[in-house]
């Protein structure tokens, strides 16, 4: 006797195994028409065509439309104070990104605002956040740090983190990004800086066990290469593997770096060139890459194919942030996976489910529908894969179960 039955799927739509998919795998897609799945205890317990016909608590007809694993969003920056809309009219008269930040502005003002929030506050705004993620579809989200730069506001953080991943529906991965920019009473003394993060504050996350993945801000005016090396080691010795903001910008060696430390990830590569993806096709670093922010900043598209070529793993992510990508909706980057990086829908739902999964730890229990992985699934208001990636603009989704449980109902 199942829990939860799904019955009369139309499509059912997932990659395999858990492991990243690369090169020519990254498309292979499983689908599967007249599906039906059980679930007991949270986990996938059947797949296939006959209908199950054991009593359940609770039967779903899927009404003979797709179903896809729950949406992993490998890369956010979840928690921070205040918005950044007032950006709009310097951006309009010619500021750059870089230009906005050195003046004090950008992250660092996201700085500001983070460090005068309460834990409460962050805590509220971010958990509503994740409200609307998963009635869009995202079931794992992936939290970066970095909007503190200081012991204190760098914990409140990751607490907020680790407090929203026991209270919220959605399952939370912790990221610390303490070198995410010089904060303002470091100007001008960027080697004290890394000292603080390098003695005082990696130290503190990795004794509390705050955070699996430590990431760094490596580009132009931020941190070199040479930086991200000495903070990225330091962080693993405390237990932090390794994930770098490469090439976003400027390709100063991140994506180098990537594969030398063999980092789990590097994320961004909008000007990642030949030898950076080389170095990361060998070290097994997987690209989480993320079209909004090129789409938010008018700024280049990553070379997804010529990624995917080279036998790259890669993921598609948002990157919500309150300034390069203020949206956190993976059913638009899915679009721009497939309009603007070329990628098929099959290479895009790879993207999105194991390859993400895998980018945050997660390979082995979510990213696929498959016997003995968690339960955590979308139907969607769409007859076939195609649908999704043709009717742009729209929340597509019409249910989300989540560990088993029917945890979102949009049409209700
Ligand atoms: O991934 N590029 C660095 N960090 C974020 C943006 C943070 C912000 O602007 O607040 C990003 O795009
Ligand atoms: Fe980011």
């Amino acid at each position: 006797m199942y829990d939860l039955i799904i019955n009369n799927i139309g499509m059912l739509a997932t990659p395999s195994g858990n492991s990243p998919r690369k090169g020519n795998d990254q498309k292979d897609v499983i689908t599967i028409e007249n599906a039906s799945i059980g679930i007991k205890d949270g986990v996938v317990a059947y797949v296939g065509t006959s209908p199950c016909s054991e009593d359940a608590k609770t039967v779903i007809d899927a009404k003979k439309c797709l179903v896809t694993p729950g949406l992993v969003d490998a890369h956010t920056h979840l928690v921070f104070g205040g918005f950044r809309e007032y950006e709009i009219p310097l951006k309009l008269s010619g500021a750059t990104y870089l230009e906005i930040l050195a003046a004090g502005g950008g992250i660092l003002s996201t700085v500001k605002n983070t460090r005068e929030a309460s834990k409460d506050e962050l805590y509220e705004k971010a958990s509503s956040f994740l409200d609307d993620m998963l009635k869009h579809g995202t079931t794992t989200v992936e939290a970066k740090s970095g909007y503190g730069l200081n012991l204190e506001t760098e914990l409140k953080q990751l607490e907020v983190v680790k407090l929203l991943n026991e209270k919220h529906n959605v399952d939370l991965v912790s990221t610390f990004m303490g070198a995410h920019a010089i904060p303002s009473e470091y100007k001008d003394k960027k080697e004290d800086f890394i000292k603080l993060l390098c003695e005082e504050i990696i130290p503190k996350v990795g004794t509390l066990k705050l955070a699996e993945f430590c990431d760094i801000f490596c580009e132009t005016g931020i941190f070199t290469a040479e930086d991200s090396e000495v903070i990225l080691k330091v962080a693993q010795r405390y237990g932090m593997r390794s994930k770098i903001h490469a090439d976003e910008i400027n390709p100063i060696g991140g994506s180098s770096l990537a594969g030398n430390i063999k980092a789990i990830s590097a994320e961004h590569l909008i000007e990642a060139d030949r030898a950076g993806m080389e170095s990361m096709a060998r070290g097994g670093t997987i690209a989480v890459l993320l079209p909004a922010t090129s789409f938010y900043l008018a700024k280049n598209f990553a070379k997804a194919k010529e990624m995917i070529s080279l036998n790259i793993p890669v993921a598609i992510a948002s990157d919500f942030n309150p300034g390069s990508s203020p949206s956190f909706n993976v059913q638009f980057v899915m679009n721009l996976g497939y309009l603007k990086y070329g990628l098929t829908p099959e290479e895009v739902l790879t993207a999105v489910t194991i390859n993400a999964a895998c980018a945050v730890g997660r390979g082995d229990t979510v990213g696929t529908i498959e016997v003995g992985k968690q339960a955590d699934i979308i139907i969607w208001d769409a007859p076939n894969l195609n649908y999704i990636f043709y009717r742009f603009g729209n929340n597509l989704v019409d249910k989300v179960i989540k560990k088993g449980q029917l945890v979102v109902d949009n049409k209700k």
